[in-house]
């Protein structure tokens, strides 16, 4: 099994079926790499609507939610675990990166943010990311199922100290 180090802090994000549809996942990925970010694993996958249900689970009963569903399971996408070193908590850091969910608001405030760059609108926005840990650690298992987390053993290290 892959295993990400205890502690080591993650987060997973997907570059959407709209970007990989118009050839922009080579570019995405390698300015993910420039930006510093460590690419633990990138999986190709093209979502079930069912998966795509599933992963927005937290959005159904909402007015758009059949929309969102089409749309993320409309074609391949690249789900990356992101990590990066020095980085105790690489989650808002990524979403930073990202930018706002509105890729209006992204362009506006951040033009140099993934979302500004390569979004088309506020469905179609290009690229995910965790919203914190929860979510991180949900994500992790729904799509790398055979990666674990190093168990932290705290009775062992109790022990040692
Ligand atoms: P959400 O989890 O709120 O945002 P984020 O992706 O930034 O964590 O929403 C999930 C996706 O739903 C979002 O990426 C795009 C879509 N969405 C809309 O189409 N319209 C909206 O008003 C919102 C909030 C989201």
């Amino acid at each position: 099994d892959d295993l990400i180090p205890s502690g080591k802090s993650y987060t997973v994000a997907i570059i959407k079926p709209d970007a990989v549809a118009h050839g922009k996942a080579d570019e995405i990925i390698m300015k993910i790499q420039e930006a510093g970010f460590e690419i633990l694993a990138n999986e190709e996958k093209t979502m079930s609507e069912s998966e795509a249900r599933g992963f927005y689970h937290h959005r159904a009963g909402e007015e758009k939610f059949q929309e969102l569903v089409q749309f993320m399971s409309s074609g391949p996408c690249h789900v990356l675990i992101i990590s990066r070193s020095g980085d105790e908590d690489v989650i808002p850091t990524w979403r930073e990166f990202i930018g706002p969910t509105d890729v209006e608001v992204a362009k506006k405030e951040k033009p140099e943010s993934l979302r500004a760059q390569y979004g088309t609108e506020v469905l179609y926005n290009a690229v995910h990311g965790s919203n914190d840990r929860e979510q991180a650690s949900r994500e992790l298992a729904f799509f790398f199922p055979s990666f674990k987390l190093q168990q932290q053993n705290t009775e062992e290290s109790a022990s040692r100290t």
